[in-house]
């Protein structure tokens, strides 16, 4: 599907978001291996997280879905069927990185996979912790999907990740449930912390020491109500549109806060982001409240301050619409640091470097980031999203700056994080 947006004068009203798509899979793995159960209300909608509800029902886990409210019927610990097919993680890299995680403590054999995104991403990352424990894991030349996986008996490690990954810390994490004693992480960089949050309100036990984390093996995993906040990540792509168009006024309520994914908050807001955060509870452990976003225009006469090394970390999803609001801000943007991002759903990099030129932004690509000239109108283009949403929803943003057209290809892949988010955006256009 080709989406076209039309250049836009003004952001105005409110938008819904789908719930947390990093704190949907976790609470679905826990729930899905905790007794009784659970109940979680605002489910993410994205096609990632039903595709971890997908390959937990390849596992024999009973799911029960009414609108955004799942039922998930707990297995206990290793009470995981061994699977009749090749789960299907579809295009998800938390799916295939955690689940593995868990299915390194089953004891029979079973292989995951991916679309042909998921297919080209390198799994060795999760493949090396999970062997030091005494998992066996085969997968395609290179350390590509899919991945085979017998587990069972695993031995606990102390383990210092190499990469600054949630996913990774979280696949070795849970593989440490199933430990023969403790299992810890050390992190280089903080990463999102839901897993090690999930884990307490599921009640399993974790300790947190400088960087160490420390988890202990064979709780007893209790089935929970939980309610899961709005994503940021996709907040961020109407926060930062509200940002470029004059006369904005936008209202985003039930945003997940939590401290480790809110750092594009206090960076918009120290780069002259005009934002009120109102109404904010916690529930689990997880802040949630209410934005609302103006226009603020010394925001655009502002040159953002550089992405770089922790702070790269922090913003990784949300780094592909800010390379969009650098190429509008008179003094641009730099961003470093951040190879990571050419092993995502595609190379983000190379493509908001392509798409960005073609927009007619004067972009240096380096290995590890992007050097965006700012200042510059962008012009209505095709935009190549290779299937990547948040290459397509970030690129909408600029469509609605641009001075005429832009045609967004394979637009449906927005679906990835966030279903509705094109009826979003033409609801809030004038
Ligand atoms: C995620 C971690 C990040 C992020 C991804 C979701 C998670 O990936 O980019 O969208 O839910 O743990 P990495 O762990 O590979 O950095």
């Amino acid at each position: 599907m080709i989406k076209t947006i039309q250049p836009t004068s003004m952001i105005r009203g409110i938008v819904h978001l789908p719930g947390d798509k990093s704190i949907s899979h976790r609470y679905a793995m826990f729930a899905a291996i905790a007794e009784g159960v659970s109940t979680l209300e605002h489910f993410a909608a994205s096609r990632d997280c039903h595709s971890t509800l997908d390959c937990l029902r390849s596992l024999g886990v009973e799911i029960d879905e009414a609108g955004d409210n799942v039922a998930i019927r707990g297995r206990g610990l290793r009470g995981f069927q061994a699977p009749e097919r090749i789960l299907d993680a579809g295009n998800s890299g938390t799916t295939i990185r955690l689940l593995s995680g868990i299915l390194a403590g089953h004891s029979f054999e079973s292989s995951i996979s991916g679309d042909q995104s998921l297919s080209s991403r390198p799994m060795r990352r999760i493949a090396t912790p999970l062997r030091l424990m005494g998992a066996r894991i085969e997968s395609r030349e290179g350390e590509l999907p899919p991945l085979r996986i017998r587990g069972g008996a695993l031995k606990g490690i102390r383990y210092r990740l190499p990469v600054a990954s949630a996913q990774v810390k979280s696949c070795v994490l849970l593989a440490g449930l199933y430990g023969s004693g403790p299992t810890a992480v050390e992190e280089i960089v903080p990463t999102r912390n839901h897993t090690e949050i999930a884990l307490r309100e599921f009640g399993g036990s974790i300790r947190m020491e400088g960087n160490w984390i420390e988890v202990d093996p064979a709780p007893l995993l209790k089935a929970r109500r939980l309610a899961i906040p709005g994503d940021l990540s996709g907040a961020a792509f109407f926060i930062i549109a509200a940002a470029l168009s004059p006369n904005s006024d936008l209202l985003i309520p039930g945003v997940g806060l939590n401290e480790r994914r809110c750092e594009l908050l206090n960076y918009l807001i120290s780069a002259g982001l005009d934002l009120q955060i109102e109404n904010v509870t916690k529930d689990a452990g997880e802040p949630r409240g209410d934005l609302r976003v103006r226009h603020n225009s010394a925001l655009l006469r502002s040159k953002l301050p550089p992405i770089q090394g922790e702070l790269t970390a922090a913003l990784i999803d949300e780094i592909p619409v800010l390379s969009i609001l650098g190429s509008q801000v008179r003094g641009g943007l730099e961003i470093s640091d951040a190879q990571e991002l050419r092993i995502k759903e595609s190379d983000r990099i190379s493509a908001l470097s392509a798409n960005l030129k073609s927009m007619g932004v004067e972009v240096q690509e380096k290995p590890d980031g992007l050097v965006i000239s700012g200042g510059r109108k962008l012009q209505g283009t095709d935009i190549v999203t290779h299937g990547d949403h948040r290459i397509a929803m970030a690129f909408a943003v600029a469509g609605l700056s641009a001075q005429s057209e832009t045609r967004i290809h394979e637009a449906e892949c927005a679906d990835v994080s966030f279903p509705g988010f094109w009826d979003a955006l033409d609801g809030i256009t004038r």
